[in-house]
């Protein structure tokens, strides 16, 4: 669907390069994460794929043909969620969304979407009076409005509360169950542990990481056990080699002999994976 080579992007008046030389693709059906801490240049990257950023270095190919060479026609299958909210505080939720999708030949029906998201009793309230959650469900229900095939989401939960941010993710899943593709950026682990099939890791511009999480997990976790035990008052621990666990009398002799207090297997998740890849906390 898309495929990016040696991208490379600097802000006018700004000294060095955001986006200094990557590569990455994903194909039609893939949720694919774009993920790395703030101010690294994941919206850069969102931005440079929509063409609202333009004069960049490296190639950009759209089903097999220079994204440039496209016309505006190119937006009709595109459905982006902004980092902002894009939205007019002074019109209603209704407005906002009939607007937006007049300007494209084919749309989506409006009801369904207000609905799911909770937003349907609020649909005739100004914009101006909703709250921040709010007004982020209103903006994911934009980026739907034009029926797109493709989804950009810049930090779609962000400023949501769980419950919102389970319904997001639903709605997420099942537009790629239906065909579509997803690019999401976020700093969200958990978010991407549930939805992404391929992710890349992006620190200072430069791509750090390209796999699934299922392999991330694996390559970066370690093959072991930990154990806690009581020991008369004391807790005492032991480690013990996963390939070799069932030749293992010691393990066993603990487990049978001992009071345990924990059991845990060494494979890392995400955030530890975030942190090693990219030098910082995800949640920074
Ligand atoms: N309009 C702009 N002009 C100059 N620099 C910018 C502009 N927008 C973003 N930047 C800088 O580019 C870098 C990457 O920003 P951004 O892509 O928004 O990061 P992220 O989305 O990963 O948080 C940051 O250092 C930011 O300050
Ligand atoms: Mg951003």
């Amino acid at each position: 669907m898309f495929k990016v080579s040696d991208l490379r992007f600097k802000y006018p008046g700004n000294k060095e390069d955001t986006i200094k030389g990557i590569s990455f693709g994903f194909d039609k059906g893939e949720i694919f994460g774009f993920l790395g801490p703030s101010g690294m240049g994941k919206s850069t990257t969102q931005k440079l794929l929509t063409r609202i950023l333009k004069n960049y270095g490296g190639e950009i190919i759209y089903r097999g043909k220079d994204l440039k060479s496209y016309d505006k026609s190119i937006f009709k299958d595109v459905g982006v969620g902004f980092e902002m909210p894009v939205l007019f505080t002074k019109l209603t939720a209704m407005e906002n969304l009939k607007f937006y999708r007049d300007l494209y030949p084919k749309g989506a029906k409006i009801k369904p979407i207000l609905e799911r998201l909770g937003l349907w009793e609020d649909r005739n309230k100004r914009v101006a009076a909703f709250s921040k959650g709010m007004k982020s469900r209103l903006n994911f229900a934009r980026a739907l409005i034009n029926d797109p095939e493709i989804l950009f989401l810049d930090e779609p939960t962000s400023g949501l509360d769980p419950t919102n941010a389970r319904i997001v993710k639903d709605m997420i899943s099942g537009f790629r169950e239906n065909g579509g593709t997803v690019f999401l950026t976020t700093h969200l682990m958990h978010d991407v542990d549930e939805l992404c099939d391929r992710v890349a890791f992006i620190a200072d511009g430069e791509i750090r990481e390209i796999s699934s999480p299922k392999n991330l997990k694996l390559r970066y976790g370690k093959r072991e056990i930990r154990l806690e035990y009581r020991e008369g008052e004391r807790l005492e621990k032991a480690v013990f080699d996963m390939d070799t666990l069932k030749e293992n009398e010691n393990f066993f002799k603990l487990l049978r002999g001992k009071d345990l207090v924990t059991i845990h297997s060494g494979e890392t998740t995400l955030d530890e994976i975030f942190i090693k890849v990219t030098g910082v906390k995800s949640d920074e």
